[in-house]
């Protein structure tokens, strides 16, 4: 069986908090066996160790290997894992995702000296849309991940593989994504993408996912391994029943172990004729929204357009504001735990 998305176990047990374990250990209590949402992959042996002969055929990382000189620096907190998935398409989940990534960099950079050495990155943006994903647009970067890294076995993929892949922002975000590759999709080993996920949440401090979403072999695998999922809705009818589908059926597998929220994209205050409220797409997801951000089409354009996270371009836009705020609530859902792991204050 192929290593599922491993965590480290602090705070689901306080009593090993160095140690990493697999989801379906932490998800035990589920009737359902997380072990089964990726298919066992023959071709996945046994997750072997890489050796120097193994990755002799990886023309692009045969540099790297599982012992290298100098290995990559090990975040020493435990990463805070928020994954966004759009309940349907063009809701603005990149736009978001990247701004988060941003916020957080940001916020990494203003607060150094409390530990980290000043070059270590702290946060990664990864895109798991093999076939349309736009992270590296959002960033104007040339991202570096190629189908091989993620067709090969999942043996060979540790922190040294996974840190000489990524593209690096000038805001120091990390970027982990592939150029768009039609069939990606369905030609990826999906213990491979687990792999490096796994890796990444062993690098960095926080990793923010964009996931794609249609259901693929690895989707609950991730949410099951994030510490918060953002369902990434518009108020509009059917972008809000899918939201409601995409939570019921996640939380029946995941349980409410895993914290899936709703965000309402593109929101517009004012209330239009014929315009559904907050508190309309609250009854009808029987929850409460959980954060906005602001219709602000100028904004968005622009940040796209110049290959930049909306932060960067619109610092006191309507739009960065309400994402700080969202990055806010985000590390506040793991404040406590942050300061009795480490016994420092958390970012
Ligand atoms: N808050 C916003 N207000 C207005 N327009 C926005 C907002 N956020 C994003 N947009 C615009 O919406 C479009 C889609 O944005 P984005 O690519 O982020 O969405 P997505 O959900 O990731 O799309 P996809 O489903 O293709 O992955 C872009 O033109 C973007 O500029
Ligand atoms: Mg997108």
């Amino acid at each position: 069986m192929g290593k599922l998305f491993n965590r480290r176990k602090s705070d689901r047990d306080k009593n090993s908090p160095t140690e990493l374990i697999q989801l379906v250990e932490t998800r035990a209590a589920s009737e359902t066996d997380l072990d089964l949402m990726i298919p066992d992959m023959p071709e996945d042996v046994a997750e072997a160790p890489v050796t120097h002969d193994d990755t002799d055929d990886h023309s692009r990382t045969s540099h790297v290997t599982a012992t290298p000189d100098k290995a990559p620096p090990v975040s020493p907190q435990e990463a805070r894992i928020y994954t966004f998935v759009g309940s349907s398409g063009g809701v603005g989940t990149t736009t978001l995702c990247t701004q988060i990534a941003y916020d957080l960099a940001m916020q990494c950079k203003a607060n150094r000296g409390l530990g980290r050495h000043p070059q270590d990155p702290e946060v990664c943006l990864i895109d798991l849309n093999f076939e349309n994903g736009t992270c590296a647009h959002h960033l104007d970067l040339m991202p570096s991940l190629s189908l091989d890294d993620l067709t090969q076995n999942s043996g060979r993929i540790d922190t040294a593989f996974t840190s000489a892949l990524v593209s690096t922002h000038v805001s120091g975000i990390s970027l982990l994504a592939t150029p768009n590759i039609p069939g990606a999709m369905q030609k990826v080993n999906p213990h491979a993408v687990m792999a490096i996920l796994d890796a990444a949440s062993k690098l960095y401090k926080y990793v923010i996912v964009d996931m794609p979403r249609q259901e693929l072999p690895w989707s609950l695998a991730v949410m099951g391994g994030s510490d918060f999922v953002g369902l990434v809705s518009e108020l509009t009818i059917p972008s809000l029943h899918l939201t409601r589908t995409h939570i019921q059926h996640a939380q029946s597998v995941l349980g409410d172990r895993t914290t899936i929220e709703p965000v309402i994209s593109k929101y517009e205050r004012r209330s239009f004729r014929n315009a559904l409220r907050l508190s309309d797409a609250e009854a009808a997801l029987e929850r409460n929204i959980w954060a906005t951000i602001c219709q602000d089409a100028d904004t968005a354009r622009e940040a796209i357009n110049c290959g930049e996270p909306v932060g960067a371009v619109r610092k006191d836009s309507r739009y960065a504001k309400d994402a700080r705020k969202l990055v806010e609530k985000l590390v506040a859902l793991h404040a406590n735990n942050d300061v009795e792991n480490s016994g420092s204050i958390a970012a």
